[in-house]
């Protein structure tokens, strides 16, 4: 396949397809075993994902590419095979989670930063031998209004961060995926939300142009546009759409390579409901797709529980959420898809 930068973000949104974000830390992959009841080790972890990798259905017809974790992009399957080539194998392409997490914020409570620049420039030289061909760099901007929080500060702050990183990968060959995640945790309604992410989409592409990043070779990775979690309000499919294609008809150039929404913490069929109602309202300047953790791998987690007997399950339990977000990715989902399966 073509190593051009613009070849590859274009790869990573084409025909439906979308991101697997198996790129969860040791600390974040463990909350997740302990759910399932599974003891997380180097080998449970290695287990897990090469389940996933292995699940030929949903990762040939409907995942171009899967965020890996440090740990998971040296690791070797059971048989001695890298990770990275089973996914490569699949038609996918690898890519790797190179933030170093969000830390708080010096002087700003309730604010976070990003860290990670320090060393990039090598490590997405490793990253790229080892097959990496994106990357991916999370900020977090928390919402609570009566705090203050986010502060102009954050927002710039964490627009800079990512514009260094998201310009360390083009040199390095690498696409990378931008991902300022306004969080749908806070009390707030759906109005906050459009304001908080329409000011800090502004300031990234403000410092996406200043650090001459080439937009073509870049993937946005946003949250949707819907009430917080604690607001108790449930933003409906139709809403949640019309604001946020409003919002990136504002704020996100036509140009970028493609935009791969987060999931966030909305359930399996609202991540996949919203997404569908987004592109049913096209069409758009941009093709409009999934990169989600939680909201792909929540119900092939609770089947697969750890047992070898359970893969099989755990495989068509994945590639029937990957099957309705492809569907979703196209416009063309529908509620009863969900209970015919
Ligand atoms: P969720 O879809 O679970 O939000 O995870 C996606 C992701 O990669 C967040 O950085």
């Amino acid at each position: 396949m073509s190593e051009r930068l613009e070849d590859i973000a274009a790869a990573m949104v084409a025909n439906g397809k979308g991101l697997l974000a198996a790129d969860e830390s040791s600390g974040t992959i463990k909350k997740r075993f302990d759910v399932i009841g599974v003891e997380s080790t180097a080998d449970s972890r290695r287990d897990y994902r090469e389940m996933m990798f292995r699940a030929s259905d949903a990762m040939t017809k409907y995942i171009s590419g899967v965020i890996l974790y440090d740990e998971t992009i040296h690791q070797k399957a059971a048989d001695g095979t890298p990770l990275a080539d089973i996914i490569k194998a699949s038609g996918a392409i690898p890519g790797i989670k190179v933030d170093a997490g969000a830390k708080p914020l010096a002087r700003f409570p309730g604010d976070t930063i990003t860290e990670g620049l320090d060393g990039l420039r090598e490590r997405l030289a490793d990253y790229y031998k080892l097959g990496a061909r994106f990357a991916k760099w999370r900020a977090v901007i928390d919402i609570d209004v009566a705090k203050g929080v986010p502060s102009a500060t954050s927002i710039g702050s964490n627009a800079h961060a990512l514009a260094r990183y998201a310009a360390l990968c083009q040199e390095a060959g690498i696409v990378p995926i931008v991902e300022p995640e306004v969080l749908m945790d806070g009390a707030h309604d759906i109005d906050t939300c459009y304001e908080i992410s329409k000011a800090t989409l502004t300031k990234l592409y403000t410092e996406l142009y200043a650090a001459r990043v080439v937009l073509e070779g870049t993937i946005l990775k946003p949250n949707m546009v819907l009430a917080g979690k604690k607001s108790r309000k449930v933003s409906s499919p139709d809403e949640v759409a019309e604001r946020t294609i409003k919002l990136f008809r504002e704020t996100v150039p036509a140009a970028i390579g493609g935009i791969a929404f987060l999931s966030g913490g909305q359930s399996d069929e609202q991540a996949t409901a919203n997404l569908n109602a987004i592109n049913a309202i096209g069409p758009h300047p941009w093709k409009l797709t999934f990169s989600y953790g939680r909201a792909l791998q929540a119900a092939p987690q609770k089947a697969w529980s750890g047992k070898a007997a359970n893969v099989a399950a755990a495989q068509a339990a994945f590639a029937h959420r990957a099957h309705m977000n492809h569907l979703a990715a196209l416009g063309q989902w529908q509620p009863s898809l969900e209970q015919a399966a």
